[in-house]
């Protein structure tokens, strides 16, 4: 049994065909959201990496512009890889992207908009001065790349931080110029983790609350900076938040945080090369990240796509200062259409129903509130897990092991018997630090296929909620869209991206339900469905050298 294109997605992004990967040089600029990415134009596996183009007014449905930068220029020749926008104080914005020169250094080039009257900026200029960094001498040339969105000090300054490593420590080194064309590296590193390569790092301001200022700043008065990397090693992201003393370029994440393994990430599924932008429209952080194929690259060539963009997300720090949360975006409610609505519902231990009343549950928004009713019958948490990964303990007690308080949750992208279903769930446990519970969030696709062939790890979190404080409850959405199914627990505290390929819950075969497996019942407080309809995804058809 093979994948096919009933998987493509209805309102994640993805372009009609093609490899594409990390999002770049996101920004919002007069109206309208930019975003490109790493794409091939000549295949649906990675290579001949150009940013491909699409924008937007509501981040919701979107025009493909032909691609604003490609290699052209010795500085560039082998590749445009990562890198991220600015917009300068003027209005015009700016690209910093990775070239990939003729010996295959990977060197930092600016690109310029070419017609700032034109509402898409499609298409950018890159001067003959770059590229504008190079690689210093006893750095590693081949691992030198992503630059950040620049952020001005105090002094009037630009910095920014590029990825790179030295051996196995993964370092953000940092730059400054004044002009955008001349960069000097600063004599340390902003930070640096014993983790291998850091890729696209992203590095910005936030506070408690989710409406944001300008930015900029140092931290202090309740703001925090955000460092998140990206591991190619382990092809996870992580991040950190702390003290940024602009006059001094340091960067001291907060204590309760760790940097590689055991650090915190913005998603414990398939969720990589990540990317922020100040959206100055909603005065809201914005978070893309891109979620890569799961099944095989023969399966990829056949389908002609491989990748989408999870949803953009709105990004802040939690009102406990100890994490930050993610929320999709509000504007893809706007594709809700007929739900279905269950409430007060009690879902035996052992039992399971299925949510009716939609056409079809591949393309869908679901919101649920459950409660759990006898959080004593939590199993003890195994003291051999202490210091393991939540993964590590979602694997050893996937969605058909029975216990205590849980699981429970969604089968979601279910066939017909509920032969194939992804099981998004919770499990709670005691016996956690302070006599808490621990609350453990799952995405186990083991039985999402028939198919062969394709890679099904179980995605796993922890939760930072106390359960016996909230009475019990907790909240889930999931947003199901025929191969994705991405998932936020307590209201954006734990998020799981994974990537599905069912065969018979495609298309209106797919469908909804609720299981508990544990020996507490669970109420459904509340929980609506909502058929999602697709953005619309059209392509300009205006040449740029007619306009
Ligand atoms: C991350 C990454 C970046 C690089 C780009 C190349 O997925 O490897 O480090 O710039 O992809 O496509």
């Amino acid at each position: 049994l093979a994948v096919d294109d009933g998987l493509r997605t209805g309102y994640h992004f993805q372009p009609p065909k093609h490899w594409i990967n990390d999002p770049n040089g996101v920004m919002y600029y007069k109206g309208v959201y930019h975003l490109f990415y790493q794409y091939n134009p000549k295949g649906a596996v990675w290579g001949n990496i150009v940013w491909a183009h699409a924008v937007s007014t509501d981040l919701v449905d979107w025009i493909m512009l032909p691609p604003a930068i490609y290699p052209t220029a010795p500085f560039d020749v082998n590749g445009c890889w990562s890198g991220s926008a600015t917009v300068l104080p003027d209005g015009t914005p700016v690209i910093m992207y990775t070239g990939i020169d003729g010996e295959n250094r990977q060197v930092q080039n600016v690109a310029y908009p070419k017609d700032l009257s034109d509402p898409y900026l499609r298409e950018w200029v890159k001067p003959d001065y770059n590229p504008v960094i190079a690689p210093g001498p006893g750095m590693n040339a081949t691992a030198f790349r992503d630059p950040t969105t620049a952020w001005q000090g105090p002094d009037g300054l630009w910095r920014l931080v590029i990825g790179t490593k030295d051996n196995h420590r993964g370092l953000a080194v940092l730059y400054r110029s004044r002009d955008f064309k001349r960069w000097a590296p600063a004599k340390r590193a902003l930070h640096s983790g014993d983790t291998g390569m850091w890729e696209c790092p992203d590095f910005y301001p936030v506070t408690t609350s989710p409406a944001v200022g300008s930015g900029g700043g140092g931290s202090g008065n309740g703001t925090k900076h955000v460092l998140k990397v990206s591991l190619d090693l382990t092809r996870f992201e992580y991040y950190t938040f702390g003290e940024y003393d602009h006059a001094t370029d340091t960067y001291v994440p907060d204590a309760a945080l760790a940097d590689g393994n055991d650090g915190l990430r913005y998603d414990y599924g398939n969720f990589y090369a990540s990317k922020t932008f100040l959206d100055t429209a909603k005065q809201r952080r914005v978070l893309w990240g891109w979620a890569n194929e799961s099944d095989s690259a023969t399966a990829d060539i056949r389908k002609g796509w491989a990748g989408v963009q999870a949803i953009p997300r709105k990004i802040w720090l939690s009102s406990d200062g100890k994490q930050l949360v993610q929320w999709p975006v509000a504007e893809i409610e706007s594709l809700r259409g007929a739900h279905a609505n269950v409430t007060d519902t009690l879902v035996a231990g052992g039992s399971h129903f299925e949510v009716t009343g939609l056409a079809s549950a591949a393309q869908a928004d679901v919101e649920a509130s459950f409660q759990v009713m006898d959080l004593d019958k939590a199993e003890p948490f195994d003291p051999a897990w202490r210091g393991a990964d939540a993964q590590t303990v979602c694997a050893a007690r996937g969605a058909d092991a029975r216990g205590g308080v849980g699981p429970f949750g969604l089968w979601a992208l279910a066939s017909d018997e509920h032969g194939e279903r992804t099981a998004v769930f919770f499990r709670v446990f005691k016996g956690g630090d302070g006599g808490k519970h621990v609350v453990l969030m799952c995405n186990d696709p083991s039985m999402s296929s028939h198919a062969d062939d394709l890679y099904k790890p179980t995605f796993a979190g922890f939760v930072d909620v106390d359960i016996a404080q909230t009475g019990g409850k907790i909240a889930l959405r999931t947003l199901i869209d025929h191969s994705v199914v991405e998932s936020f627990g307590a209201h954006g505290k734990t998020c799981i991206l994974s990537r599905v390929y069912p065969t018979k819950a495609v298309g209106d075969k797919a469908r909804l339900y609720v299981f508990n497996n544990g020996e507490s019942d669970v109420k459904v407080t509340h929980l609506n469905a909502y058929e999602m309809r697709s953005a619309k995804i059209t392509s300009d058809a205006v040449e740029p050298t007619k306009r």
